[in-house]
Protein backbone atom coordinates (compact mmCIF):
# COMPACT_ATOMS: atom_id res chain seq x y z
CA UNK A 1 0.00 0.00 0.00
CA UNK A 2 2.82 2.58 0.82
CA UNK A 3 4.68 2.81 -2.16
CA UNK A 4 7.88 4.53 -1.68
CA UNK A 5 8.20 6.45 -5.48
CA UNK A 6 11.37 8.48 -6.23
CA UNK A 7 10.18 11.60 -7.51
CA UNK A 8 12.04 12.43 -10.78
CA UNK A 9 15.33 13.86 -11.06
CA UNK A 10 15.62 16.06 -7.75
CA UNK A 11 17.66 16.41 -4.74
CA UNK A 12 14.41 16.81 -2.83
CA UNK A 13 14.04 12.79 -2.92
CA UNK A 14 12.88 11.37 0.22
CA UNK A 15 15.49 8.61 0.79
CA UNK A 16 12.89 5.41 1.25
CA UNK A 17 15.91 2.67 1.07
CA UNK A 18 15.97 2.48 4.64
CA UNK A 19 12.61 1.10 4.70
CA UNK A 20 11.68 3.69 7.06
CA UNK A 21 8.04 4.24 5.52
CA UNK A 22 6.37 1.11 5.66
CA UNK A 23 3.38 -0.62 7.00
CA UNK A 24 4.90 -3.00 8.78
CA UNK A 25 6.97 -0.37 10.82
CA UNK A 26 4.77 -0.05 13.59
CA UNK A 27 7.00 3.18 15.03
CA UNK A 28 7.63 5.01 12.10
CA UNK A 29 6.68 7.88 13.84
CA UNK A 30 9.11 7.81 15.92
CA UNK A 31 11.80 8.72 12.99
CA UNK A 32 9.07 11.20 11.20
CA UNK A 33 9.32 14.60 10.25
CA UNK A 34 5.58 15.84 11.01
CA UNK A 35 4.45 18.77 9.29
CA UNK A 36 1.09 20.50 10.35
CA UNK A 37 -1.13 22.09 7.63
CA UNK A 38 -3.97 24.07 8.53
CA UNK A 39 -6.30 23.66 5.39
CA UNK A 40 -8.06 26.73 5.65
CA UNK A 41 -4.34 28.42 4.71
CA UNK A 42 -2.26 26.55 3.05
CA UNK A 43 -3.80 26.51 -0.50
CA UNK A 44 -6.98 28.22 -2.33
CA UNK A 45 -8.48 25.71 -6.07
CA UNK A 46 -11.75 26.95 -6.18
CA UNK A 47 -11.50 31.23 -5.73
CA UNK A 48 -12.90 31.95 -2.74
CA UNK A 49 -10.26 33.11 -0.76
CA UNK A 50 -10.26 29.96 1.67
CA UNK A 51 -7.28 27.05 1.23
CA UNK A 52 -9.12 23.35 0.58
CA UNK A 53 -8.51 19.62 0.18
CA UNK A 54 -7.95 19.79 -3.79
CA UNK A 55 -5.42 22.97 -3.01
CA UNK A 56 -3.73 20.74 -0.69
CA UNK A 57 -3.55 17.88 -3.06
CA UNK A 58 -2.44 20.26 -5.79
CA UNK A 59 1.18 20.48 -3.70
CA UNK A 60 2.04 16.95 -2.81
CA UNK A 61 5.24 17.69 -4.76
CA UNK A 62 5.84 20.60 -2.11
CA UNK A 63 5.77 18.12 0.55
CA UNK A 64 7.52 15.39 -1.10
CA UNK A 65 10.60 17.91 -1.99
CA UNK A 66 10.48 19.23 1.80
CA UNK A 67 11.16 15.18 2.91
CA UNK A 68 8.54 15.47 5.53
CA UNK A 69 7.08 11.77 6.70
CA UNK A 70 3.17 12.78 7.89
CA UNK A 71 0.91 15.58 7.57
CA UNK A 72 -0.75 16.29 10.48
CA UNK A 73 -4.08 18.24 9.15
CA UNK A 74 -6.44 20.42 11.10
CA UNK A 75 -10.08 19.68 11.32
CA UNK A 76 -11.73 19.53 7.80
CA UNK A 77 -15.03 18.10 9.02
CA UNK A 78 -18.32 20.05 8.55
CA UNK A 79 -18.44 23.13 10.84
CA UNK A 80 -20.43 26.72 11.02
CA UNK A 81 -16.60 28.01 11.80
CA UNK A 82 -16.93 29.62 14.59
CA UNK A 83 -13.81 28.29 15.80
CA UNK A 84 -12.35 27.68 12.15
CA UNK A 85 -13.24 23.86 12.21
CA UNK A 86 -12.48 22.98 16.09
CA UNK A 87 -16.60 23.31 16.69
CA UNK A 88 -17.86 20.31 14.56
CA UNK A 89 -21.22 19.29 13.20
CA UNK A 90 -20.59 16.36 11.92
CA UNK A 91 -17.27 13.75 12.95
CA UNK A 92 -17.51 11.72 10.02
CA UNK A 93 -17.90 13.90 6.84
CA UNK A 94 -16.06 16.61 5.18
CA UNK A 95 -16.81 20.65 5.07
CA UNK A 96 -17.71 21.48 1.53
CA UNK A 97 -15.14 24.91 1.77
CA UNK A 98 -12.82 22.21 2.05
CA UNK A 99 -14.22 19.87 -0.80
CA UNK A 100 -15.59 16.44 -0.03
CA UNK A 101 -14.81 12.45 0.53
CA UNK A 102 -13.94 11.81 -2.69
CA UNK A 103 -11.19 14.55 -2.16
CA UNK A 104 -10.72 13.57 1.07
CA UNK A 105 -9.86 9.91 -0.33
CA UNK A 106 -7.71 11.14 -3.36
CA UNK A 107 -5.03 13.47 -0.65
CA UNK A 108 -4.81 10.35 0.75
CA UNK A 109 -3.88 8.37 -1.90
CA UNK A 110 -1.91 10.94 -3.27
CA UNK A 111 -0.03 11.33 0.45
CA UNK A 112 0.56 7.68 0.37
CA UNK A 113 1.89 6.60 -3.03
CA UNK A 114 4.14 9.21 -2.25
CA UNK A 115 5.47 7.75 1.54
CA UNK A 116 3.63 10.29 3.15
CA UNK A 117 1.38 9.51 6.31
CA UNK A 118 -1.71 11.81 7.56
CA UNK A 119 -2.56 12.32 10.77
CA UNK A 120 -5.77 14.24 11.41
CA UNK A 121 -7.02 16.49 14.00
CA UNK A 122 -9.36 14.44 16.93
CA UNK A 123 -11.86 17.36 18.81
CA UNK A 124 -13.30 15.12 21.70
CA UNK A 125 -13.96 17.51 24.08
CA UNK A 126 -16.89 19.56 22.53
CA UNK A 127 -19.28 19.24 19.34
CA UNK A 128 -20.51 22.47 17.65
CA UNK A 129 -23.79 23.21 18.80
CA UNK A 130 -25.34 22.60 15.56
CA UNK A 131 -24.51 19.35 15.67
CA UNK A 132 -27.39 17.06 15.65
CA UNK A 133 -26.08 15.61 19.02
CA UNK A 134 -26.66 18.76 20.77
CA UNK A 135 -29.92 19.99 18.79
CA UNK A 136 -31.55 16.49 20.13
CA UNK A 137 -29.95 16.56 23.68
CA UNK A 138 -31.63 20.47 24.22
CA UNK A 139 -35.00 20.06 23.03
CA UNK A 140 -35.64 18.86 26.82
CA UNK A 141 -34.47 17.45 29.78
CA UNK A 142 -35.96 14.06 28.86
CA UNK A 143 -34.58 13.56 25.59
CA UNK A 144 -32.06 10.52 25.47
CA UNK A 145 -29.50 12.50 24.21
CA UNK A 146 -29.56 15.15 27.14
CA UNK A 147 -26.79 13.06 29.10
CA UNK A 148 -24.69 13.21 25.92
CA UNK A 149 -23.83 16.86 27.01
CA UNK A 150 -22.89 18.53 30.58
CA UNK A 151 -26.73 20.05 31.67
CA UNK A 152 -26.96 21.61 34.95
CA UNK A 153 -29.72 23.14 37.23
CA UNK A 154 -29.52 27.06 38.10
CA UNK A 155 -27.75 27.83 41.47
CA UNK A 156 -30.22 29.16 43.57
CA UNK A 157 -30.19 32.67 42.77
CA UNK A 158 -30.96 31.40 39.26
CA UNK A 159 -26.94 32.01 37.63
CA UNK A 160 -24.70 29.60 36.87
CA UNK A 161 -24.04 26.30 38.73
CA UNK A 162 -20.80 27.38 39.79
CA UNK A 163 -17.97 29.74 38.95
CA UNK A 164 -16.14 27.85 36.31
CA UNK A 165 -14.90 30.56 33.43
CA UNK A 166 -14.81 29.74 29.44
CA UNK A 167 -10.81 29.56 27.65
CA UNK A 168 -12.78 32.16 25.13
CA UNK A 169 -13.97 34.59 28.16
CA UNK A 170 -16.79 35.01 30.01
CA UNK A 171 -18.68 31.91 32.16
CA UNK A 172 -18.15 28.95 30.86
CA UNK A 173 -21.93 28.07 31.54
CA UNK A 174 -24.70 29.06 29.16
CA UNK A 175 -28.78 29.37 30.16
CA UNK A 176 -30.75 27.63 27.64
CA UNK A 177 -34.09 29.11 27.61
CA UNK A 178 -36.26 26.14 26.20
CA UNK A 179 -35.26 23.65 28.63
CA UNK A 180 -34.54 26.10 32.28
CA UNK A 181 -30.83 24.77 32.35
CA UNK A 182 -27.54 25.47 31.56
CA UNK A 183 -24.73 23.47 29.05
CA UNK A 184 -21.30 23.56 30.15
CA UNK A 185 -18.85 24.64 27.40
CA UNK A 186 -14.80 24.74 28.19
CA UNK A 187 -14.62 26.75 24.62
CA UNK A 188 -17.49 28.76 22.98
CA UNK A 189 -20.55 29.15 23.88
CA UNK A 190 -21.84 27.43 20.43
CA UNK A 191 -19.05 24.64 21.68
CA UNK A 192 -20.91 23.06 24.32
CA UNK A 193 -18.33 19.73 25.92
CA UNK A 194 -19.41 16.55 25.84
CA UNK A 195 -19.63 14.90 28.44
CA UNK A 196 -17.39 12.08 28.60
CA UNK A 197 -18.53 9.84 31.69
CA UNK A 198 -21.78 8.59 29.14
CA UNK A 199 -20.12 5.64 27.95
CA UNK A 200 -22.40 6.26 24.79
CA UNK A 201 -20.58 9.35 24.00
CA UNK A 202 -17.36 7.21 24.42
CA UNK A 203 -18.51 4.82 22.20
CA UNK A 204 -19.77 7.31 19.52
CA UNK A 205 -16.67 8.98 19.60
CA UNK A 206 -14.63 5.59 19.62
CA UNK A 207 -16.51 4.91 16.39
CA UNK A 208 -15.75 8.43 14.99
CA UNK A 209 -11.62 7.27 15.21
CA UNK A 210 -12.14 3.89 13.49
CA UNK A 211 -14.63 5.28 10.50
CA UNK A 212 -11.40 7.00 9.69
CA UNK A 213 -8.67 4.57 10.41
CA UNK A 214 -10.71 2.30 8.50
CA UNK A 215 -10.37 4.69 5.42
CA UNK A 216 -6.92 5.23 6.05
CA UNK A 217 -5.62 7.99 8.29
CA UNK A 218 -2.56 7.07 10.44
CA UNK A 219 -3.31 8.37 13.16
CA UNK A 220 -4.89 11.62 15.26
CA UNK A 221 -3.92 14.56 16.97
CA UNK A 222 -6.12 14.70 20.46
CA UNK A 223 -7.50 18.54 20.81
CA UNK A 224 -7.45 19.98 24.13
CA UNK A 225 -6.62 15.98 25.35
CA UNK A 226 -6.83 17.15 28.88
CA UNK A 227 -9.88 19.42 29.22
CA UNK A 228 -12.55 16.19 28.47
CA UNK A 229 -13.47 15.64 31.96
CA UNK A 230 -14.89 18.20 34.77
CA UNK A 231 -14.97 17.66 38.72
CA UNK A 232 -18.57 15.62 39.17
CA UNK A 233 -18.90 17.66 42.30
CA UNK A 234 -18.63 20.90 40.05
CA UNK A 235 -16.53 22.41 42.99
CA UNK A 236 -15.57 26.15 42.18
CA UNK A 237 -12.53 26.76 40.94
CA UNK A 238 -10.44 29.00 43.35
CA UNK A 239 -9.76 32.68 42.22
CA UNK A 240 -5.88 34.20 41.65
CA UNK A 241 -4.71 36.67 44.38
CA UNK A 242 -3.11 39.66 43.46
CA UNK A 243 -2.72 42.16 40.67
CA UNK A 244 -4.79 40.56 37.85
CA UNK A 245 -4.47 43.70 35.29
CA UNK A 246 -2.06 41.57 32.91
CA UNK A 247 -3.77 38.86 33.41
CA UNK A 248 -6.76 37.40 30.46
CA UNK A 249 -9.75 37.73 32.46
CA UNK A 250 -10.45 33.66 31.40
CA UNK A 251 -6.73 32.93 33.64
CA UNK A 252 -8.32 34.72 36.80
CA UNK A 253 -8.35 31.25 38.46
CA UNK A 254 -6.43 28.41 39.08
CA UNK A 255 -7.98 25.24 37.23
CA UNK A 256 -8.01 22.97 39.48
CA UNK A 257 -11.58 21.49 39.04
CA UNK A 258 -12.05 21.93 35.42
CA UNK A 259 -9.08 21.05 34.00
CA UNK A 260 -6.04 17.62 34.34
CA UNK A 261 -8.86 15.33 35.85
CA UNK A 262 -7.76 12.51 36.42
CA UNK A 263 -10.49 10.42 35.29
CA UNK A 264 -9.68 11.92 31.67
CA UNK A 265 -6.65 9.41 32.12
CA UNK A 266 -8.98 6.61 31.70
CA UNK A 267 -10.78 7.87 28.95
CA UNK A 268 -7.34 8.26 27.22
CA UNK A 269 -6.45 4.93 27.75
CA UNK A 270 -9.41 4.01 26.22
CA UNK A 271 -9.32 6.22 22.77
CA UNK A 272 -5.75 4.42 23.26
CA UNK A 273 -6.99 0.83 22.88
CA UNK A 274 -9.37 1.69 19.98
CA UNK A 275 -6.26 3.32 18.25
CA UNK A 276 -4.69 -0.12 18.67
CA UNK A 277 -6.97 -1.86 16.95
CA UNK A 278 -5.31 -0.57 13.76
CA UNK A 279 -1.16 -1.70 13.23
CA UNK A 280 0.76 1.19 12.88
CA UNK A 281 -1.16 4.59 13.89
CA UNK A 282 -0.31 7.31 15.94
CA UNK A 283 -1.57 9.47 18.72
CA UNK A 284 -0.29 13.07 19.66
CA UNK A 285 -1.72 15.20 22.13
CA UNK A 286 -2.73 19.18 22.51
CA UNK A 287 -1.80 18.55 26.27
CA UNK A 288 0.34 20.02 29.24
CA UNK A 289 3.87 18.61 28.68
CA UNK A 290 4.52 20.69 32.24
CA UNK A 291 7.32 18.55 34.21
CA UNK A 292 4.04 17.98 36.49
CA UNK A 293 2.18 16.52 33.90
CA UNK A 294 4.31 15.38 30.91
CA UNK A 295 4.46 11.82 32.43
CA UNK A 296 0.56 11.58 33.00
CA UNK A 297 0.06 11.84 29.57
CA UNK A 298 3.02 9.79 28.13
CA UNK A 299 1.65 7.58 30.32
CA UNK A 300 3.57 5.96 33.55
CA UNK A 301 4.24 2.88 32.63
CA UNK A 302 2.32 2.31 29.56
CA UNK A 303 1.84 4.01 26.28
CA UNK A 304 -1.61 6.57 26.81
CA UNK A 305 -0.57 8.94 23.85
CA UNK A 306 2.24 8.70 21.83
CA UNK A 307 3.20 12.21 21.12
CA UNK A 308 2.18 14.80 23.75
CA UNK A 309 2.85 17.83 22.08
CA UNK A 310 6.05 19.72 23.14
CA UNK A 311 6.37 23.11 21.91
CA UNK A 312 9.98 24.20 24.58
CA UNK A 313 11.65 24.93 21.91
CA UNK A 314 9.20 27.87 20.97
CA UNK A 315 8.18 28.70 24.96
CA UNK A 316 11.72 28.84 26.22
CA UNK A 317 13.50 31.81 27.11
CA UNK A 318 16.13 32.49 24.51
CA UNK A 319 19.65 32.24 26.21
CA UNK A 320 22.50 29.08 25.92
CA UNK A 321 21.55 28.40 30.07
CA UNK A 322 17.73 28.26 29.55
CA UNK A 323 18.15 26.47 26.34
CA UNK A 324 20.66 23.79 27.85
CA UNK A 325 18.27 23.54 31.13
CA UNK A 326 15.31 22.92 29.22
CA UNK A 327 16.67 20.30 26.88
CA UNK A 328 17.95 18.28 30.30
CA UNK A 329 14.52 18.97 31.91
CA UNK A 330 12.80 17.56 29.28
CA UNK A 331 14.72 14.34 28.91
CA UNK A 332 14.94 13.28 32.44
CA UNK A 333 11.23 13.52 33.00
CA UNK A 334 10.25 10.82 30.53
CA UNK A 335 9.18 8.28 31.44
CA UNK A 336 11.17 4.91 30.22
CA UNK A 337 9.10 4.02 27.22
CA UNK A 338 8.49 7.27 25.67
CA UNK A 339 9.71 8.95 23.18
CA UNK A 340 10.39 12.53 22.72
CA UNK A 341 8.99 15.07 20.65
CA UNK A 342 9.73 18.69 19.67
CA UNK A 343 7.57 21.15 17.56
CA UNK A 344 7.96 24.22 16.60
CA UNK A 345 5.00 26.27 15.64
CA UNK A 346 1.12 26.02 15.73
CA UNK A 347 -1.83 27.75 14.30
CA UNK A 348 -2.54 28.55 18.02
CA UNK A 349 1.32 29.86 18.33
CA UNK A 350 2.96 32.85 17.64
CA UNK A 351 5.62 32.36 14.79
CA UNK A 352 8.93 31.54 15.86
CA UNK A 353 10.32 34.30 13.28
CA UNK A 354 8.79 36.52 14.92
CA UNK A 355 9.89 35.57 18.76
CA UNK A 356 13.22 35.13 17.25
CA UNK A 357 14.42 36.58 14.03
CA UNK A 358 15.50 34.73 11.53
CA UNK A 359 19.15 33.66 12.92
CA UNK A 360 17.19 32.69 15.92
CA UNK A 361 14.43 30.31 14.09
CA UNK A 362 17.33 29.04 11.87
CA UNK A 363 19.44 27.97 14.91
CA UNK A 364 15.52 26.46 15.98
CA UNK A 365 15.78 24.05 13.09
CA UNK A 366 18.67 23.18 13.71
CA UNK A 367 17.56 21.91 17.11
CA UNK A 368 14.75 20.52 16.11
CA UNK A 369 16.07 18.00 13.58
CA UNK A 370 18.74 17.39 15.61
CA UNK A 371 17.57 16.56 18.92
CA UNK A 372 16.39 13.40 19.83
CA UNK A 373 12.66 12.90 18.88
CA UNK A 374 10.08 13.19 16.35
CA UNK A 375 10.21 16.56 14.74
CA UNK A 376 7.00 18.68 14.42
CA UNK A 377 6.76 22.15 12.65
CA UNK A 378 3.84 24.13 11.14
CA UNK A 379 3.78 24.92 7.85
CA UNK A 380 5.29 28.85 6.41
CA UNK A 381 7.94 28.31 9.80
CA UNK A 382 10.17 26.78 6.56
CA UNK A 383 9.86 30.23 5.18
CA UNK A 384 10.39 32.05 8.54
CA UNK A 385 7.31 33.78 8.13
CA UNK A 386 6.83 36.46 10.84
CA UNK A 387 4.06 36.92 12.45
CA UNK A 388 1.24 38.91 9.69
CA UNK A 389 0.19 41.99 11.14
CA UNK A 390 -3.92 41.82 11.51
CA UNK A 391 -6.05 45.28 10.53
CA UNK A 392 -8.74 45.51 12.83
CA UNK A 393 -11.35 45.09 10.24
CA UNK A 394 -9.91 42.04 9.34
CA UNK A 395 -9.52 40.17 13.03
CA UNK A 396 -11.65 36.65 12.46
CA UNK A 397 -10.43 34.87 15.44
CA UNK A 398 -12.94 34.58 18.07
CA UNK A 399 -10.50 34.48 20.73
CA UNK A 400 -9.20 38.06 19.85
CA UNK A 401 -12.54 39.21 19.54
CA UNK A 402 -14.29 38.06 22.70
CA UNK A 403 -10.99 39.00 24.76
CA UNK A 404 -9.38 41.57 23.37
CA UNK A 405 -6.33 43.68 24.48
CA UNK A 406 -4.20 40.75 25.62
CA UNK A 407 -2.75 39.72 22.19
CA UNK A 408 -3.90 36.34 22.33
CA UNK A 409 -5.34 36.53 18.26
CA UNK A 410 -4.15 33.51 16.39
CA UNK A 411 -4.87 35.33 13.10
CA UNK A 412 -1.43 36.68 12.89
CA UNK A 413 0.37 33.06 12.44
CA UNK A 414 -2.80 31.49 10.18
CA UNK A 415 -2.34 34.21 7.46
CA UNK A 416 -1.89 32.09 3.88
CA UNK A 417 1.38 29.88 3.13
CA UNK A 418 3.36 31.93 0.19
CA UNK A 419 3.73 30.18 -2.80
CA UNK A 420 4.95 32.75 -5.62
CA UNK A 421 5.15 36.22 -5.96
CA UNK A 422 2.01 36.20 -8.25
CA UNK A 423 -1.10 38.25 -6.76
CA UNK A 424 -1.99 37.18 -3.21
CA UNK A 425 1.08 34.89 -2.92
CA UNK A 426 -0.03 32.39 -5.14
CA UNK A 427 -2.53 31.16 -2.58
CA UNK A 428 -5.55 32.32 -4.21
CA UNK A 429 -6.61 34.54 -7.38
CA UNK A 430 -9.35 36.06 -5.18
CA UNK A 431 -8.58 38.23 -1.54
CA UNK A 432 -7.73 35.43 1.33
CA UNK A 433 -9.83 34.96 4.12
CA UNK A 434 -6.72 36.16 6.13
CA UNK A 435 -4.39 39.13 4.61
CA UNK A 436 -1.51 37.68 2.99
CA UNK A 437 1.17 39.97 5.05
CA UNK A 438 4.24 42.40 4.24
CA UNK A 439 6.82 40.70 2.12
CA UNK A 440 5.84 38.05 0.33
CA UNK A 441 7.10 39.00 -3.36
CA UNK A 442 10.45 37.86 -1.78
CA UNK A 443 9.27 35.44 0.68
CA UNK A 444 7.93 32.81 -0.87
CA UNK A 445 8.72 29.32 -1.65
CA UNK A 446 9.42 30.02 -5.22
CA UNK A 447 11.72 32.85 -4.05
CA UNK A 448 13.40 31.14 -1.71
CA UNK A 449 14.06 28.18 -3.72
CA UNK A 450 16.32 30.05 -5.80
CA UNK A 451 18.67 31.24 -3.11
CA UNK A 452 20.73 28.73 -2.08
CA UNK A 453 21.14 30.11 1.54
CA UNK A 454 17.36 30.73 1.85
CA UNK A 455 16.08 28.97 5.51
CA UNK A 456 13.66 26.56 3.28
CA UNK A 457 16.98 25.30 1.70
CA UNK A 458 18.13 25.03 5.68
CA UNK A 459 15.16 22.85 6.64
CA UNK A 460 15.58 20.76 3.45
CA UNK A 461 18.79 19.88 4.20
CA UNK A 462 18.30 19.35 7.77
CA UNK A 463 15.47 16.96 6.86
CA UNK A 464 17.57 14.96 4.32
CA UNK A 465 20.10 14.81 6.32
CA UNK A 466 18.30 13.63 9.82
CA UNK A 467 16.83 10.78 7.12
CA UNK A 468 20.42 10.04 6.01
CA UNK A 469 22.35 9.82 9.48
CA UNK A 470 20.92 6.89 11.67
CA UNK A 471 22.27 8.80 14.56
CA UNK A 472 20.28 11.79 14.05
CA UNK A 473 17.03 9.74 13.84
CA UNK A 474 17.34 7.21 16.57
CA UNK A 475 20.79 7.75 18.53
CA UNK A 476 21.26 8.21 21.68
CA UNK A 477 21.54 12.00 23.12
CA UNK A 478 24.57 13.15 25.02
CA UNK A 479 24.77 16.91 26.57
CA UNK A 480 28.01 18.15 26.93
CA UNK A 481 29.16 20.81 28.96
CA UNK A 482 28.18 24.54 27.18
CA UNK A 483 30.69 27.14 26.33
CA UNK A 484 29.93 30.19 27.22
CA UNK A 485 26.80 31.03 24.57
CA UNK A 486 27.14 28.16 22.92
CA UNK A 487 25.05 25.01 23.61
CA UNK A 488 26.34 21.20 22.48
CA UNK A 489 25.73 17.71 22.44
CA UNK A 490 26.07 14.77 20.56
CA UNK A 491 24.00 11.64 18.50
CA UNK A 492 25.69 8.33 18.93
CA UNK A 493 24.77 5.62 17.33
CA UNK A 494 27.55 2.44 17.21
CA UNK A 495 30.37 4.22 15.76
CA UNK A 496 28.88 6.77 14.07
CA UNK A 497 29.00 9.93 16.47
CA UNK A 498 27.39 13.32 15.41
CA UNK A 499 28.33 16.75 17.21
CA UNK A 500 25.78 19.87 17.60
CA UNK A 501 27.10 23.56 18.35
CA UNK A 502 24.72 26.07 18.87
CA UNK A 503 25.53 29.98 19.38
CA UNK A 504 23.06 31.67 21.31
CA UNK A 505 25.42 35.06 21.70
CA UNK A 506 25.78 37.80 19.82
CA UNK A 507 29.38 37.93 19.90
CA UNK A 508 31.85 35.30 17.52
CA UNK A 509 32.98 32.39 19.53
CA UNK A 510 36.06 30.61 18.96
CA UNK A 511 35.30 26.41 19.71
CA UNK A 512 37.82 23.85 19.27
CA UNK A 513 37.00 20.52 16.87
CA UNK A 514 38.06 17.47 17.26
CA UNK A 515 40.80 15.34 14.61
CA UNK A 516 39.10 14.63 11.58
CA UNK A 517 35.71 16.58 12.14
CA UNK A 518 33.86 17.17 8.90
CA UNK A 519 31.00 20.03 8.85
CA UNK A 520 27.61 18.53 7.88
CA UNK A 521 25.56 21.68 8.08
CA UNK A 522 26.02 25.37 9.22
CA UNK A 523 22.96 27.01 10.17
CA UNK A 524 23.62 30.24 7.26
CA UNK A 525 24.44 27.11 4.80
CA UNK A 526 27.27 29.16 3.57
CA UNK A 527 30.91 27.25 4.21
CA UNK A 528 32.73 23.85 4.97
CA UNK A 529 35.03 23.57 8.09
CA UNK A 530 38.22 25.67 7.98
CA UNK A 531 41.58 23.61 7.94
CA UNK A 532 42.96 24.11 11.85
CA UNK A 533 41.62 22.58 15.01
CA UNK A 534 39.44 25.30 16.11
CA UNK A 535 36.18 27.05 14.23
CA UNK A 536 35.32 30.68 14.47
CA UNK A 537 31.12 30.26 15.51
CA UNK A 538 29.35 33.26 13.98
CA UNK A 539 26.47 34.97 15.96
CA UNK A 540 23.37 32.81 16.38
CA UNK A 541 25.16 30.08 13.94
CA UNK A 542 24.35 26.74 14.69
CA UNK A 543 26.68 23.87 13.26
CA UNK A 544 26.57 19.74 12.66
CA UNK A 545 29.73 17.94 12.59
CA UNK A 546 30.54 14.49 12.22
CA UNK A 547 32.91 13.74 14.62
CA UNK A 548 34.86 10.58 16.00
CA UNK A 549 33.12 8.44 18.69
CA UNK A 550 35.00 9.54 21.99
CA UNK A 551 35.76 13.07 20.96
CA UNK A 552 34.71 16.24 22.55
CA UNK A 553 34.37 14.23 26.25
C1 LIG B 1 -7.40 23.64 20.54
C2 LIG B 1 -7.14 24.15 19.15
C3 LIG B 1 -7.58 25.57 19.06
C4 LIG B 1 -9.06 25.65 19.38
C5 LIG B 1 -9.36 24.99 20.73
C6 LIG B 1 -10.83 24.80 20.95
O1 LIG B 1 -6.67 24.33 21.49
O2 LIG B 1 -5.79 23.97 18.82
O3 LIG B 1 -7.32 26.14 17.81
O4 LIG B 1 -9.48 26.97 19.40
O5 LIG B 1 -8.77 23.71 20.81
O6 LIG B 1 -11.33 23.78 20.14
CA1 LIG C 1 -11.31 27.28 -1.53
Amino acid sequence: MRVCEEAPGSRFNPDCADGSVSDHDASWWKKAVIYQIYPRSFQDSNEDGIGDIPGICSRVDYLVKLGIDAVWLAPICPSPMDDFGYDIADFTGVDPVFGTMEDFDRLLSLLHERGIRLILDFVPNHTSDRHAWFRESRRSKNDLRRDWYVWRSPAKDGGPPNNWLSRFGGSAWEYDEGSGEYYYHAFLKSQPDLNWRNPEVRKAMHDVLRFWMRRGVDGFRLDAAAVTVEDDLLRDDPPLDGDLSEVPPPEHQQRIYSDNRPETLEFLDELRQVVAEFPGRVLLGEVDTSPENACRFYGETKPRIDLPLNYRLLDVEWTAAEVEAELDQYYNLLPAHAWPNWALGSHDKRRIAERRSEAGARLAALLLFTLRGTAIFYQGDELGILQVPIPPERVSDPFEKLVPGFQLGRDGERAPMRWDAARNAGFSRVEPWLPIGPNSERQNVEALKRNPHSILWLYIELIRLRRQEPALLMGEYEPLRRDGEVVKFKRVRNDTCIAVLANFGSDFKEVKLPPHARMLVTTYLDRNLPSGTSLQLRPYEGVVLSISEGAYV
